[in-house]
């Protein structure tokens, strides 16, 4: 594969790729599938894998369906693009915007906390017109929907087909990987384009034999923004993992599909349990990434009691996002007193004698 090849090169027979669409990509994709070291073994499966989508351009899984997006964009002629966002899809669509000279506007939360500062800091120094709605992320899509009909605007949140497309990918590397679909898909639900991607792939390469199984998608939602687990929008969703603070998701029927057809489930995760598996995975797996995508991880890790049996299976969970998006979070969570010394080696030697290391 080429140095910049990402996901449209790979998978080109599998996307809504014609002789006039242009070749878009940052290396997006082909992220690493990482077998879990203690996560796993301790639950009894089989084999557990992270697959690590903060290693995309932008730090998250939104950049595979971002290429897409862009691609068609460019392919139809627009100028400039526009999503609401919680924070990855504004960086990603900042970026794709820049590198393929599309202007793009984002609009995003305004509430302290809404965006974690590495993901505005993103969408800035990309070069985006960033907009904040005094308001939630449900009403500025609202907002980006009406507003892209009305103005010549192309929106490239996941109601864009183009993003499933992109995204899907993330399945394909999976079967590609282990050589078959995982038992059990863990995967962070928000506003639900993802899980809705994932559950295409995974059928599409099924129905072309690439895969002899099909996974069980296993969604997991912040308990305080759960309306797909609840059954009802919620009008001021809560949760640490700001990422999927979302009341109303777009693709929610995507969601139910996925759950219904492959026998998962979703279910709500507390902020408790996320941060609980967020310090895990950091801690026992180097596995930084941000709260969000440790909601797949805490869902995992409530699976048997939920009935749902761990024992001799595969299981992958999609880590999302990247730990340094959201540096407050672990500030907050993993902060740990400094010990202080004089620039003395024996006053080094002395803290760092064996069984005097307790706090490093
Ligand atoms: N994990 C992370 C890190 C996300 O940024 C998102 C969504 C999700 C999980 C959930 O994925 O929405 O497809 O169900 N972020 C969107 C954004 C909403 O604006 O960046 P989903």
């Amino acid at each position: 594969m080429g140095m910049t090849s990402g996901i449209i090169e790979r998978y080109r027979e599998y996307l809504p790729v014609t002789s006039k669409t242009p070749f878009v990509s940052m290396g997006e994709g082909s992220t690493p599938l990482v077998l879990s070291q203690n996560i796993g073994p301790e639950l009894g499966c089989r084999a557990l894998y992270f697959k690590l989508e903060g290693c995309n351009p932008t730090g998250s899984f939104k950049d595979r369906g971002m290429a897409m997006a862009i691609a068609k964009a460019l392919e139809n002629g627009s100028k400039r693009i526009i999503c609401a966002s919680t924070g990855n899809t504004s960086a990603s669509a900042a970026a794709y915007g820049a590198r393929y000279g599309l202007r793009c506007i984002v609009l995003v939360p305004a509430g302290a906390g809404d965006v974690a500062v590495g993901k505005l800091a993103q969408a800035m120094a990309y070069g985006a017109r960033v907009i904040a709605v005094k308001g939630s992320f449900d009403a500025a899509l609202r907002l980006v929907r009406e507003a892209s009909e009305r103005l010549d605007l192309e929106l490239v949140n996941s109601v864009n087909p183009n993003r499933i497309e992109g995204q899907k990918t993330a399945a394909f590397e999976i079967v590609d990987d282990i050589g078959d679909s995982p038992d059990y898909l863990c995967i962070p639900v928000g506003n639900a384009g993802n899980i809705t991607a994932y559950w295409k792939g995974f059928r599409e390469y099924w129905q072309v034999a690439r895969a002899r199984s099909l996974p069980r998608m296993m969604g997991f939602q912040a308990e305080g923004a759960a309306p797909i687990v609840r059954g009802h929008p919620i009008e001021t969703p809560t949760t640490i993992a700001s990422a999927i603070r979302i009341g109303n998701p777009a693709s929610w029927k995507g969601a139910v599909a996925a759950r219904d057809e492959s026998n998962g489930l979703i279910e709500a995760v507390s902020d408790d349990e996320i941060v609980n598996a967020y310090l895990r995975l950091a801690r026992t797996e180097g596995v930084f990434c941000e709260p969000a995508s440790a909601a797949s991880v805490a869902g995992l890790m409530k699976l048997p009691s939920l009935g749902v049996p761990l024992t001799g299976k595969t299981v992958v969970c999609v880590i999302t996002g990247n730990g340094l998006k959201d540096p407050s979070t672990a500030e907050r969570r993993a902060r740990v007193d400094f010990e202080f010394v004089e620039p003395a080696l024996d006053k080094v030697e002395a803290l760092l004698v064996e069984g005097q290391v307790s706090r490093i």
